[in-house]
């Protein structure tokens, strides 16, 4: 997407393309967010010390709000001119104001960064899940079911 030229038949599919499948990645992230109100949580396995839980703990926080500030950081630039987002076509997000260039530059920096950000974070999180169940042997894998 970041590499096509202005020329390319994907140029403006591809944003399209990223921008509906975010919206949906959103709503599914709004709806996680929602259920962890009901959630009843299982404990750590016991093995698990308390700086390891305090990490899991504060890395699974991290990648919520991340879940969140990376499409909001996205709406800002794609809104920029004012204008609302389509979402497969199907409807409109509205948008609630143009914003200034210089916002804009630093949305999309930030959209960068963050979204870099949670690609290192959910790395972690996953090795470190796997370290867990396949060297600890302590069952963490069976938490997530
Ligand atoms: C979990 C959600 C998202 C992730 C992980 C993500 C990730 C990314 C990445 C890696 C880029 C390339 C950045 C660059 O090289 O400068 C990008 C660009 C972009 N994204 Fe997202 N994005 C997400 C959600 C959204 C949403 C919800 C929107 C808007 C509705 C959006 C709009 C854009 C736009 C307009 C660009 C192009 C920015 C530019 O002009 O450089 N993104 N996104
Ligand atoms: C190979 C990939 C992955 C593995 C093996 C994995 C494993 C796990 C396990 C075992 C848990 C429960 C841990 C616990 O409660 O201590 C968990 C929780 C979680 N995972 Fe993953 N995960 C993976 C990918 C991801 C991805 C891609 C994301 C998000 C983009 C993610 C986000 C989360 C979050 C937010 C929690 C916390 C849930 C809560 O307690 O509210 N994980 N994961």
């Amino acid at each position: 997407m970041v590499d096509l030229s202005y020329y390319d038949r994907w140029y403006n599919r591809s944003l399209e393309l990223h921008k509906s499948l975010r919206m949906a990645a959103l709503a599914v992230a709004a709806a996680k967010i929602a259920w962890l109100v009901y959630d009843i949580k299982p404990d750590y396995a016991e093995s698990i010390g308390p700086w390891e839980r305090t990490a899991a703990t504060v890395v699974h926080h991290l990648i919520y709000l991340l879940m969140l500030l990376i499409p909001a950081t996205g709406y800002v630039v794609s809104t920029s001119a004012g204008d609302g987002i389509s979402v497969f076509g199907l409807f409109q997000v509205p948008a609630v104001s143009p914003v200034r260039e210089g916002l804009r530059d630093l949305a999309i920096e930030l959209h960068f960064l963050l979204a870099s950000g949670i690609g290192v974070l959910v790395v972690v999180h996953a090795l470190a899940a796997l370290k867990h169940q396949f060297i600890d042997r302590d069952g963490t894998l069976k938490l997530m079911l």
